[in-house]
């Protein structure tokens, strides 16, 4: 969802009853594409979701494999936090009805997953120090059978994602506001030193004009 310069960060767009109505499309889209499996990064999920809980680590010595934890869960709907170092302050293994799955390195600390485990956050390793996208989609597939994945932001992980090739098809809301501040984030951020190429083509697929002046338009991407 974005204003129509680009920008992502609806607390800039000011409180009013408007923009508040806008901003609650994304919701409203998110459940109508009705993908069961949603993942964002560490800082969106803090920011929207976990209210900046700080990471638990369970007291005393703990030792955990590093190896991928699949807790019990009856929810088919999954949750999923791009978190490599643990910096997530998980308390329970639910966000909104659905699973958490954090995604993580193996650089965490032994009593984090101790704490994950406790509480029945499912965990998986997509690198050693680093996260590895193309890793964490395929044990996502393969562990939980996640086959289409609703990525939801933000800037940078989507810019991330889009640089490795990873997005087949983007839904856009455009809301009818114009931002117009400098230095906020747009829907894609990718940091020049790891940029692969230069812009990337999308077919137009549909477009719908929702209620409000708001655009929804589908794409997929021509890499
Ligand atoms: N308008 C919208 O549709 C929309 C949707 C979602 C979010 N948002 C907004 O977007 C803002 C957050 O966006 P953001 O760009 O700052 O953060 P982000 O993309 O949500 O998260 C970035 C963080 O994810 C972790 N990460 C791990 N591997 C990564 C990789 N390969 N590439 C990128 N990140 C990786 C890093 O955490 P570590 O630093 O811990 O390693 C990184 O700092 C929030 O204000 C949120 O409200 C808007």
């Amino acid at each position: 969802m974005t204003s129509v310069d680009g920008k992502i960060l609806s607390e800039k767009w000011g409180s009013d009853a408007t923009v508040k109505k806008l901003a609650n499309k994304f919701e409203e889209v998110h459940e109508k594409i009705g993908v069961k499996a949603w993942i964002v990064g560490r800082t969106t999920m803090e920011k929207d979701f976990t209210d900046f809980a700080k990471p638990i680590l369970k007291k005393g010595h703990q030792e955990v494999d590093r190896k991928d934890f699949v807790a019990e869960h009856q929810s088919d709907s999954f949750a999923i936090a791009i978190d490599g170092q643990g910096k997530l302050g998980w308390e329970e293994p639910e966000m909104e009805g659905d699973h958490v799955i954090s995604v993580l390195t193996e650089a965490v600390p032994d009593a984090y997953l101790a704490h994950l485990k406790d509480i029945g956050v499912s965990y998986i390793f997509a690198g050693e120090k680093v996260i590895s996208l193309q890793t964490a989609l395929e044990k996502l597939y393969a562990l939980f059978d996640i086959k289409h994945l609703m990525l939801e932001g933000g800037a940078h992980i989507n810019g991330s994602f889009l640089n490795e090739k990873l997005i087949d098809e983007l839904q856009h809301v455009l809301l009818p506001i114009a931002d117009g501040t400098i230095e906020t984030s747009t829907l894609f951020e990718i940091d020049k030193d790891i940029k692969r190429e230069g812009a990337t083509l999308l077919k137009l697929e549909n477009v719908k004009q929702m209620e409000d002046d708001v655009l929804w338009l589908s794409y997929t991407f021509k890499y």
